[in-house]
C-alpha cells in the first residue's frame, strides 16, 4: 500500500464490510475496555460543555454518543468518510435520544468540512492509525480547532510489559484476526487491524509529530497496561 490513495480506498472498504459487526466486535474483543476508554477520552473535554465538538473518524458514533452523553448542551460533529459506518451507527442509535446531539458527515478526516477555528474540542478514538496522511490529519485538526481548544487522540499501542506484552502479542496476531473474521467474516480487516497496530507510531513519536504540527501543553497517558494510549494537544 505505497500511495495515500490505495490506503484510503483499502481502509474504506474495509470498515463498509465490517460495519454491520463492528460494535459487536469492538467490545467483544476488547473486554469491554472500550467504553472505559471513550469515557475516559471524553472526561477530558469536561472544561467544553457546550458548543460544537468534533468527533474525526466516528464510525458508527460510539465515542460521539459518549460525548453527547456527558454534556448536554454539546453538539458533536461526527465526521466519517465511510458512509455505511456511519449509517450503522445512526440507525442504532434511532431510539436514543441522544442522537438529536449528534450531526453525522461523510466527510475525510484530512480534509475536514469544517470552518476553521470552530470548535472546542476535536476526538479520534481508533482513527489516527487509519489515515493515509497523518501529518495533515493533524494540521486539519488544529486548523478547525478553536484557540484554547483541546484535541484527544486515543489510539492502540502496544505494552511493554514483560509478560503482559508477550500475552497481548500472542491475542493480537493470533487470536483476534480468527475470532474477527470468523464472526465479521473478513479476515483481511482484522490482520491489517494487528499489522496496523505493530507498524504504528510509539507514543513519543506520536507526541512529537502533535508538537511539530502546532499544539502545545501535549501528553501521553496509557492505558490498560499500554494497550492503548490516551494523547492530549491544546491548540495555542
Ligand atoms: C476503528 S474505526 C473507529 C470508529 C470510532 N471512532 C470508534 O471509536 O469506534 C476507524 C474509522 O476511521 C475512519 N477513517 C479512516 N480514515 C479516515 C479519513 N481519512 N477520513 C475520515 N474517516 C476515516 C474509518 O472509516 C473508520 O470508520
Amino acid at each position: 500500500m505505497e500511495h495515500a490513495g490505495d490506503k484510503k480506498g483499502f481502509v474504506r472498504r474495509k470498515f463498509a464490510a465490517i460495519s454491520p459487526r463492528y460494535d459487536l466486535l469492538n467490545s467483544m474483543l476488547s473486554f469491554h475496555c472500550d467504553r472505559y476508554w471513550r469515557w475516559v477520552t471524553s472526561r477530558e473535554l469536561r472544561d467544553f460543555p457546550e458548543g460544537t465538538v468534533l468527533d474525526c473518524c466516528a464510525g458508527t458514533l460510539p465515542l460521539s454518543l459518549e460525548l453527547a452523553r456527558q454534556a448536554d448542551d454539546r453538539l458533536v460533529v461526527a465526521v466519517d468518510f465511510c458512509e455505511e459506518m456511519l449509517r450503522q451507527g445512526w440507525h442504532t442509535l434511532a431510539t436514543n435520544y441522544r442522537r438529536r446531539q449528534i450531526k453525522p458527515v461523510c466527510g475525510d478526516g484530512e480534509e475536514i468540512p469544517l470552518r476553521s477555528a470552530s470548535v472546542w474540542g476535536v476526538t479520534v478514538a481508533f482513527g489516527v492509525r487509519n489515515l493515509a496522511r497523518v501529518e495533515q490529519g493533524l494540521a486539519e485538526m488544529l486548523r478547525v480547532l478553536r484557540p484554547g481548544g483541546k484535541l484527544l487522540i486515543l489510539e492502540f499501542s502496544r505494552p511493554h510489559t514483560p509478560v503482559i506484552k508477550d500475552v497481548y502479542n500472542f491475542y493480537l496476531n493470533r487470536i483476534l484476526p480468527r475470532i474477527a473474521g470468523w464472526i465479521s467474516g473478513d479476515p483481511e480487516a482484522y490482520e491489517y487491524l494487528a499489522s496496523s497496530i505493530a507498524g504504528f507510531y510509539e507514543p513519543e513519536e506520536l507526541l512529537a509529530m502533535l508538537r511539530d504540527a502546532g499544539f502545545v501543553q501535549c501528553r501521553a497517558q496509557p492505558l490498560t497496561f499500554g494497550v492503548v494510549t490516551l494523547y492530549v494537544g491544546v491548540k495555542p
